[in-house]
């Protein structure tokens, strides 16, 4: 049994103020027993506080990327130590954006993964397309490759305290959600690929979606067998929208 996660991607959004106007929010709202895992990832700067702001509460925190070094001169970076030290218990990783915008590369990614796991922090492996994979029938290619380099370079066994992502570059922040057959289908492929190298590690991973996840289309996309939950942005900024999004994990 998988248990699923609604995961929060802010982004850089927010303030310290909307911070914990969202958080108090979020706390009020959380149902006793949530179906699923339920994280926040804040900007880098504002961990510590919002680590504090959920303390003993269940929602939990991860970062939105990390340096693959473990420490030294990498002016700018944030290693996984640092992120563990200040409450983090997750990562995302190769999140589209960091792909495409800051040209980090398949191999980078996968040292990410590597240097998440060292520190016991749980990494997220975002994967996706773009539009123009997609339409040249390339979307397993690319999906195939992104998670292949991180098998390599971690070993299947990794997935044994790993989670993956997938999200669709062409759904993301665009309104444009992948049906919830697009992401089946996507998802299933994944959890084969991952069943290649070892069953019983590919049934037990978990497999989120993200791209454009809403209140209104969160149920029939968590209902689909190999979704295991949502990687959410723009929608986790609203606290009635994000409970929402959580509470259609649980009508699974
Ligand atoms: P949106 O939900 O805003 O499309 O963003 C998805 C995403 O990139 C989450 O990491």
């Amino acid at each position: 049994m998988r248990r699923p996660i609604v995961a929060g991607n802010w982004k850089m959004h927010g303030s310290r103020a909307d911070n914990a106007r969202l958080v108090e929010e979020l706390i009020a709202g959380h149902p006793d027993r949530a179906a699923a895992e339920f994280l926040v990832l804040p900007p880098f700067v504002y961990l510590q506080e919002v680590g504090r702001l959920i303390r003993d509460t269940p929602i939990q925190m991860g970062a939105q990327n990390v340096c693959a070094e473990a420490q030294g001169a990498f002016t700018g970076e944030v290693s996984a130590a640092m992120l563990k030290d200040v409450g983090c218990g997750y990562v995302l990783v190769g999140h589209s954006e960091r792909r495409w915008i800051y040209h980090e590369d398949d191999q980078l990614v996968a040292r990410k993964f590597a240097a998440a796991q060292s520190k016991a922090l749980v990494p997220i492996l975002c994967v996706g397309e773009h539009l123009w994979d997609r339409e040249n029938g390339r979307t397993e290619e690319v999906v195939a490759r992104q998670l292949d380099v991180v098998l390599e370079l971690c070993g299947v066994e990794a997935l044994n305290s790993g989670i993956i992502a997938y999200e669709p570059i062409w759904a993301i922040g665009t309104g444009r959600t992948a049906t919830p057959e697009q992401a089946q289908a996507v998802h299933a492929f994944i959890r084969e690929r991952i069943a290649g190298r070892d069953a019983k590690i590919a049934a037990a991973t978990r497999v989120l979606y993200g791209g454009s996840v809403k209140a209104s289309n969160a149920a029939e996309l968590f209902a689909q067998p190999d979704v295991d939950g949502g990687l959410i942005g723009g929608a986790s900024l609203n606290a009635e929208e994000f409970l929402a999004i959580l509470a259609a994990c649980g009508s699974r």
